[in-house]
């Protein structure tokens, strides 16, 4: 494989340079003047290399001539300056690798996003889903320097869980009983002791639990894997298989928390901002309006803090008429959050202290004995981003929140450990990776960020 790539020719090429091309045809043109233009794209940037070949090279007529979209090439030539300060490439040989008869389906451009979800293995050679692909990697690198520079280290947290860090119950069973005739036990359940690991088991929901385990030795610590959550809503924003970073922190209390939350978006989103020029100036100008500007304006201007309460009282004299009426202690719906933050405040929110029943056990309770001391993240267009919260580190407090959610110690001993041996105030939240991509690129739809969706009744390829 060669060393150079489109985007860095096009970026600081040299004209009279030779270059090696390897790519894929995304179009052809012959001209009546003998000579014909393609043009190559390698996935490196959104923009296409144009190849312009003389009818003197000598399979112009058998090969060059036939070139169809979607076929590999091999280009051999020299960089040379062509208008609008680009460059182009004179070729000295185009090699056809690998044709694409007349059946390719990327054929023309403007297939719908639904289209495209059915060729998801050929759509990364589409502009848009290969400009998210390229600012989802940004972002991931982002986000790992950020965490680097804040001194926290990345661990890598089970995917294969015995606990539901959650407790909402949406987990996915890992089993390797026949699920025909499985064994059963003297009440005549199926007895999980035969099972794999001897025990019920499940895909992860989230790395926090565990993930509070490594903070409470290494201070600051955080996770970037997948997560799975059998979940059925079928919603734009809800994926079944999607990435979660989770930072945790000990000696921090909610503040911190919220603090570390503002300055993460603020730093992948400006990263965004630099590295990704080109792409979000095609998601701006064909996906969402202003977008850059937006970004923009959250890279640079303060997050909006507001409890849950002022959140109720603002939303019930805002005299708008929603689907669920506004009530404290009820959850908050995305109509409520978007208002919020779309109509009243058009910048991110961080919403704090949500009422203590109907969250997770975790969850450190307030002084008052009704609210905890959580957070979400909303912002505009997406509405929840980050859910976190300070954790509740008191032995005592933990057994009462079992308790109330039926949750047996006994198998959260090692959680207890951590109270009863040398606790401290931890806390920490989790991102979901594909929203910040929906967020960033302004893409509407979660299936259209990751390469291979999986949702409800989808898991194709
Ligand atoms: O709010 P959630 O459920 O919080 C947790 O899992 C905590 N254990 C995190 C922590 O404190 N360490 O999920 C965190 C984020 C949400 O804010 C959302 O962005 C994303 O994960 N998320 C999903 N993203 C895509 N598809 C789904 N089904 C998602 N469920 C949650
Ligand atoms: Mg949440």
């Amino acid at each position: 494989m060669r060393e150079v790539r489109i985007s860095q020719l096009l970026n600081s090429g040299e004209p009279g340079q030779t270059v090696v091309v390897e790519g894929w045809v995304r179009s052809r043109r012959d001209s009546k003047a003998g000579l014909s233009f393609i043009d190559v794209n390698d996935g490196s940037s959104l923009n296409s290399l144009q190849i312009v070949a003389q009818n003197s090279l000598t399979n112009y007529q058998d090969v060059i001539t036939q070139l169809t979209t979607g076929s590999s090439v091999v280009v051999r030539g020299t960089l040379v300056k062509a208008r609008k300060a680009r460059v182009e490439v004179e070729a000295t040989s185009v090699e056809l690798v690998g044709d694409s008869p007349a059946d390719y389906p990327l054929q023309k451009k403007g297939h719908t996003f639904e289209f495209l979800r059915e060729k998801a293995h050929l759509r990364p050679r589409t502009n848009s889903l290969g400009a998210v692909m390229r600012v989802r990697h940004e972002l991931a690198m982002a986000i790992h320097d950020f965490f680097r520079e804040q001194g926290f280290i990345w661990v890598h947290t089970p995917i294969i869980t015995a606990s539901d860090a959650e407790g909402a119950g949406e987990l996915f069973r890992v089993t390797t009983l026949d699920s025909k005739t499985p064994p059963l036990d003297d009440n005549g359940n199926i007895d999980r002791k035969q099972d794999f690991f001897g025990r019920d088991t499940f895909l992860t929901v989230s790395g926090q639990l565990e993930g509070e385990a490594l903070a409470c030795a290494m201070g600051r610590i955080y996770t970037f894997g997948p997560t799975f959550r059998a979940e059925n809503s079928n919603t734009a924003r809800h994926a079944s298989e999607f990435w979660m970073v989770e930072p945790e922190m000990a000696f921090c209390d909610t503040v911190g928390n919220q603090n570390l939350a503002e300055a993460f978006i603020k730093h992948v989103v400006s990263h965004a901002l630099h590295r990704c020029e080109e792409d979000l100036a095609f998601f701006d100008q064909r996906i969402e309006k202003n977008l850059i500007q937006s970004l923009t304006h959250v890279a640079e201007t303060p997050f909006e803090r507001m409890t849950y309460t002022q959140a109720i009282t603002e939303l019930k004299k805002s005299g708008q008429s929603f689907e669920y009426p506004p009530e404290w202690g009820r959850a908050l719906q995305s109509e409520h959050e978007r208002y919020l933050c779309e109509e009243v405040l058009k910048k991110p929110i961080i919403l704090t202290d949500y009422p203590a029943e109907g969250t997770a056990f975790y969850m450190r309770l307030n002084d008052d004995g009704k609210t905890v001391a959580n957070m979400d993240v909303l912002v505009p267009r997406i509405g929840e981003i980050i859910g976190g919260s300070q954790r509740e580190e008191r032995e005592d407090v933990v057994l009462a929140k079992f308790k109330a959610h039926k949750i047996s110690p006994e198998d959260y001993w090692w959680y207890l450990d951590l109270r009863r041996y040398g606790t401290v105030p931890h806390a920490g939240f989790g991102l979901g990776f594909e929203r910040l991509v929906m967020y960033v690129t302004g893409m509407k739809n979660i299936r259209d960020v990751i390469p291979f969706p999986r949702t409800p009744r989808s898991a194709e390829f």
